[in-house]
C-alpha cells in the first residue's frame, strides 16, 4: 500500500512519470474513462475546500470510479467526538483510496498509520499539500515545457502556506531552480524550509517587494494570506493587504512570466490581471483534475509500502502546538533526526 503524504514519498522518476502521464491524460482523456470502474474514492475533508475536493471527485468520476465522503466534519460522527483513527479505520474499509484534508499538521501521516487503503494528503494544516504541487508541476510543464532552471517567486504567506512548502520541496530536485521569497518578516518561510533549500543544489533570495522581484522571475506563485491560520484577527489584518499584484505592477514583469496561484484568491491579485495571458491560475485549477487522475491511477497500481521515519520516544512531546499529536493523544510519538542531527516530529516535521 502506497500513501502520498509528502512528495518525498515518490522518487523523482515516479514524480516525473505522474506529471507526464497527467499531460497525456489531458490530451486524450477518453482513453482513461472507465479505467477505475468499481473503485471508490473517499474524501474526508475536515477543512473547507472547493477545488481540491471537487477536482479529486471529478478525477475519480472521469476514471469511472465512485465517491463517498464528507466535506463538513460537523455532519459526520466527528461532531459526536469520534477520533481520527476510528473514522479512518472504518472508511478505509469502504473506500479503495482516501483523500484527507485536516487542519492539524501531520494528520494525513497519522491517518496512514491506521488505514486499510492508500491515503492521499489533500492538505494538513500549514504543513504540506502535495497534490496542489502535482497540479503546479503539470501546469509548469504545459506553460514552460520544463521544470528546471526556473526562477520562481513565491509571494504572500510563506509561513503557513502549505502549497509553498510542498512546491519548494519538489522543485529543489530539478537543477538550476532559484527561489525568490517575497514576504513580510512575520510571514517568512520556516527555518526548516530554508535548510531544505540550502541542503539542495538550489539557491534562494529574500526580497520584500513585488516591484523589486518581478523583473527577475520566470514564475510568480501568489498566495492568499490565510485568515484561519492566525492566532488573532489583528495579526491577520496587519498582513492582509501588504502584497497586491495589479495591472500596473504587471508592467514590470517579463513577457513570458507565468503567474500561478493555488486559489482561492482574495485581494492579492487584482481581477483585471485575469485578462493578462500571463495569468494562468484558472488553467492551473483545470490541470488539477488530470494531475489527480494520474495520481490516483499511480497509487492504485502500487504495492510498495510507505513507512514512517524514525523511532518511538514515548515520553517526548512535539513542540508544535498545531501538530496532530496534540489532539489525537493516542498516537505513538515518532521522532527522527534530520541531516544535522536535530530531532524532528515524524508527523509534522517540526524541529526541536
Ligand atoms: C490552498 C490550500 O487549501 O492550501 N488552496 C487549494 O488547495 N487550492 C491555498 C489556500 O487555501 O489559500
Amino acid at each position: 500500500m502506497k500513501h502520498l503524504i509528502d512528495l518525498d514519498d515518490f522518487s523523482i522518476q515516479e514524480l516525473d512519470q505522474i506529471v507526464h502521464k497527467a499531460v497525456e491524460i489531458e490530451a486524450h482523456p477518453e482513453a482513461y474513462y472507465g479505467k477505475l470502474s468499481g473503485k471508490i474514492l473517499g474524501t474526508l475533508f475536515y477543512e473547507p475546500s472547493t477545488r481540491t475536493q471537487m477536482s479529486f471527485q471529478t478525477a475519480m468520476l472521469k476514471l469511472g470510479g465512485q465517491i463517498i465522503g464528507f466535506d463538513n466534519p460537523q455532519t459526520s460522527s466527528v461532531s459526536k467526538g469520534e477520533n481520527l483513527k476510528d473514522t479512518v479505520k472504518v472508511i478505509s474499509n469502504y473506500a479503495d483510496v482516501i483523500a484527507i484534508r485536516h487542519p492539524s499538521e501531520g494528520a494525513a501521516k497519522a491517518a496512514s498509520l491506521v488505514a486499510e487503503c492508500p491515503i492521499i494528503n489533500a492538505g494538513d494544516g500549514g504543513h504540506l499539500h502535495p497534490t496542489q504541487t502535482l497540479t503546479d508541476l503539470v501546469t509548469l510543464m504545459h506553460e514552460k515545457g520544463h521544470l528546471d532552471h526556473l526562477t520562481i517567486g513565491l509571494c504572500g504567506d510563506l509561513k503557513f502556506g502549505r502549497t509553498v512548502h510542498s512546491l519548494i520541496k519538489a522543485m529543489i530536485h530539478y537543477p538550476g531552480n532559484k527561489f525568490i521569497l517575497i514576504s513580510t518578516k512575520e510571514l517568512t518561510i520556516p527555518d526548516y524550509m530554508k535548510k531544505i533549500i540550502l541542503n539542495s543544489n538550489c539557491e534562494y533570495e529574500e526580497i520584500s517587494t513585488l516591484e523589486e522581484a518581478l523583473p527577475k522571475l520566470d514564475v510568480l506563485y501568489m498566495t492568499r494570506i490565510q485568515r484561519e491560520r492566525f492566532e488573532s484577527k489583528e495579526e491577520y489584518l496587519k498582513q492582509k493587504d501588504v502584497y497586491r499584484l495589479d495591472t500596473q505592477k504587471m508592467r514590470l514583469a517579463p513577457e513570458d512570466l507565468c503567474i500561478l496561484h493555488p486559489l482561492p484568491r482574495v485581494d492579492e491579485i487584482e481581477i483585471a490581471v485575469d485578462d493578462d495571458p500571463r495569468a494562468v491560475y484558472f488553467k492551473q485549477a483545470n490541470h488539477g483534475v488530470y494531475a489527480r487522475m494520474s495520481l490516483i491511477l499511480h497509487i492504485l497500481e502500487q504495492n510498495t509500502q510507505t513507512s514512517i521515519k524514525g523511532e518511538i520516544y514515548p515520553e517526548k512531546i512535539c513542540s508544535n502546538s498545531r501538530c496532530i499529536t496534540q489532539s489525537e493523544t493516542y498516537l505513538k510519538r515518532y521522532f527522527y533526526r534530520d541531516k544535522d542531527g536535530v530531532m524532528c516530529c515524524s508527523y509534522c516535521d517540526a524541529h526541536e
